[in-house]
């Protein structure tokens, strides 16, 4: 194996135009990786810390030159000569460092860009494709050689942060879940995603799309943009309920205000369990799958709640519920808060500590379904990271933007590497 020998960090821009962070590792024997960090708008309380310069003349403050240096001149000294392979004890290396529990200090967006390149810099030394190699490491190697390909949860009308002035909810997703490959899941979700499109040019809205790349209609209810879609799947010729599935993120934490939770678009307020029995009516009109975040990140009782309640019919996501930290998914695991958890590098900061967090979800039989960040950047790791853990679940936005299909693309590109060793993921 091989030591790394030089690492360096430039401050680049993100999908949304905004500074972030992208490091560069060179090991002893030549190879490279460059670790690239996203960023959230619908960021949770509980994350690790993005640090940003704050210095208004540049980039409205959104500068990402302290964490540059905090790489270039503090990191470095510190990882070059530790042997690539040993990712954990980088990442240790780096957390200790840092020394907060949020990685305040030296900031999430540096320590996670230098872990990322580590590993890919490593998967390279190692002349393994990224997946392979990240499985090899996260300890999820199939012995019988197959991958299981995600299924694609396609975020195809945008709301709340990501599409100001559309939906209160965040996300609306189809999910394509009753075909035999990634290339033809995708392929329906890009018919549903194009049959969309048609339909709001015959309704004069303006084809606008959000920051995840789906559409951004001005709407007039939540409830509207679920008919759009399950129209949508129909008039793309796929079967709804049957082939393709709807998915939400209503990303709750965006909306609820001292205890309430308002919703501007239905003019409605919400104690938590009436929240609970609209999704519930929902799930009872309209072939829901999945609802992610349906109450705020301190809501413990009403995830308890709505899980209880929905669970056989729904999964239950916690994204900015668990933050991908282990110690609130533990509580989650404890309390039967929700069937499943979103996993964002991001959110927690270090790889090692993303893919520990996957391993108790695991164990503990939840779902895990890797994610994307509102603001991405043209890098696909996470395709190879739901590929090297089978999470059997991607959430990387609509098949529109360069930022998001770079995933889709890594994603059909390893389906055709494998040929017959890759599966498809079914939604357990
Ligand atoms: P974010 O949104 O990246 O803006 O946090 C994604 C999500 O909530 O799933
Ligand atoms: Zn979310």
């Amino acid at each position: 194996m091989s030591r790394i020998k030089k690492v360096e960090a430039l401050e680049i821009l993100d999908s949304r135009g905004n500074p972030t962070v992208a490091t560069q590792v060179e090991l002893e024997d030549g190879s490279l990786g460059i670790g690239y960090t996203p960023s959230g708008a619908s960021a949770g309380e509980f994350e690790a810390l993005e640090i940003h310069d704050g210095d208004t003349k540049r980039y409205d403050g959104k500068g990402v030159l302290r964490a540059v240096e905090n790489v270039n001149s503090i990191l470095a000294k510190e990882v070059v000569g530790l042997e690539a392979d040993d990712l954990r004890v980088v990442d240790r290396k780096m957390i200790e460092l840092d020394g907060t529990a949020n990685k305040s200090k030296l900031g999430e967006n540096a320590i996670l860009s230098v872990s990322l390149a580590v590993a890919k810099a490593a998967a390279k030394s190692e002349r393994l494709p990224l997946y392979h190699y990240l499985a090899k490491i996260a300890g999820t190697l199939d012995e019988s050689g197959q991958f299981t390909l995600p299924i694609p949860m396609m975020n195809i009308l945008n709301g709340g942060k990501h599409a100001v002035g559309s939906t209160d909810f965040q996300e609306f997703m189809i999910v394509p879940m009753k075909f035999e490959s990634f290339k033809e899941s995708v392929r329906a979700g890009v018919e549903v995603f194009h049959a969309l499109h048609k339909i709001l040019e015959e309704r004069s809205y303006q084809p606008l799309v959000g920051d995840e790349g789906g559409f951004a209609p001005s709407l007039f209810s939540n409830e509207q943009a679920i008919e759009l879609l399950t129209m949508a799947i129909k008039e793309s010729g796929h079967r709804v309920g049957e082939d393709i599935f709807i998915a939400l993120d209503p990303a709750a934490s965006v909306f609820y205000y001292e205890d309430i939770y308002q919703l501007h678009r239905e003019n409605r307020t919400f104690t938590s369990l009436e929240l609970i029995d609209f999704y519930e009516v929902w799930t009872q009109k309209y072939p829901i799958i999945s609802i992610e975040d349906p109450l705020a990140e301190n809501d413990w009782d009403g995830f308890r709640e709505i899980t209880s309640r929905l669970r056989d019919k729904v999964s239950i996501i916690g994204d900015d519920l668990y933050a991908t930290n282990k110690d609130r998914l533990k509580k989650g695991i404890d309390q039967k808060s929700s069937t499943g958890i979103l996993i964002k590098p991001n959110q927690i900061g270090t790889l090692s500590e993303t893919l520990e967090t996957i391993m108790m979800a695991r164990e503990a039989k939840m779902q895990y379904i890797i994610s994307h960040r509102s603001g991405e950047t043209e890098d696909s790791f996470i395709a190879d990271l739901a590929v090297a853990t089978g999470s059997g679940k991607v959430k990387t936005g609509a098949p529109c933007r360069g930022e998001r299909t770079t995933k889709y693309n890594r994603l059909l590109w390893i389906e055709h590497e494998l040929g017959s060793k890759a599966k498809m993921g079914t939604w357990q």
